[in-house]
């Protein structure tokens, strides 16, 4: 059984799709490896892509503050990754190939980590994790399962910074606290 460490080692040197190409360093994911909470985001943009660590930018902040507000959680306590593990050019969506090449990536880590509580941020990850075709806007605002654990949708933070507004940060805040319920439960 390969380690956490195992797999991250293997995404370093990975080459399964062109956007190997153009990154800078994979991201592959921060945190507490053992964490009962894990956030899964879309991929890196400029910032992390530059620094190797996911959600460093203006999104990550914002995470940050709504997670310490809501949940009374940082980063060392819980575990943060994207769907994909490399910067697609310019921001641009990431493409189904690119998602399908990257997903073993994913699924390795949360069978590693073992969250009790998987929080997506945005479409990509909640439509991958949920196997579903529903956009966030539909399927936010309650629980699911993914094997053992609790699935929680929520909008991607920088929905709530690209003119998202106040609605969309007040629905994520409502997310946090159902994530933070299910994580006492
Ligand atoms: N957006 C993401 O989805 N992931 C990051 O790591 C940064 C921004």
């Amino acid at each position: 059984m390969p380690t956490l460490l195992d797999i991250e080692a293997e995404a370093r040197t990975c080459v399964r799709c062109p956007l190997s190409q153009g990154r800078t360093q994979v991201v592959f994911g921060v945190g507490n490896p053992n964490a009962d909470l894990m956030f899964v985001g879309e991929a890196s943009g400029r910032e992390e892509d530059l620094k190797g660590e996911p959600f460093v930018g203006r999104a990550g902040k914002l995470l940050d503050q709504l997670v310490a507000e809501e949940m009374g959680m940082s980063r060392d306590t819980f575990y943060v990754g994207n769907v994909l593990k490399c910067r697609p050019p310019g921001n641009r969506d990431p493409k189904p190939d690119e998602i399908a090449s990257c997903r073993p990536y994913l699924e390795q880590q949360i069978e590693l980590i073992g969250p009790r509580v998987i929080v997506t941020l945005g479409n990509f990850a909640t439509k991958l994790l949920l196997d579903t075709t529903d956009g966030i806007t539909k399927v936010r605002g309650r629980t699911y399962s993914y094997g053992t654990a609790t699935l929680v949708p929520t909008f991607h933070p920088s929905a709530a910074l690209q003119g998202g507004g106040s609605d969309v940060v007040a629905k994520m805040r409502a997310d946090l606290v159902r994530a933070k319920q299910a994580l006492v439960a």
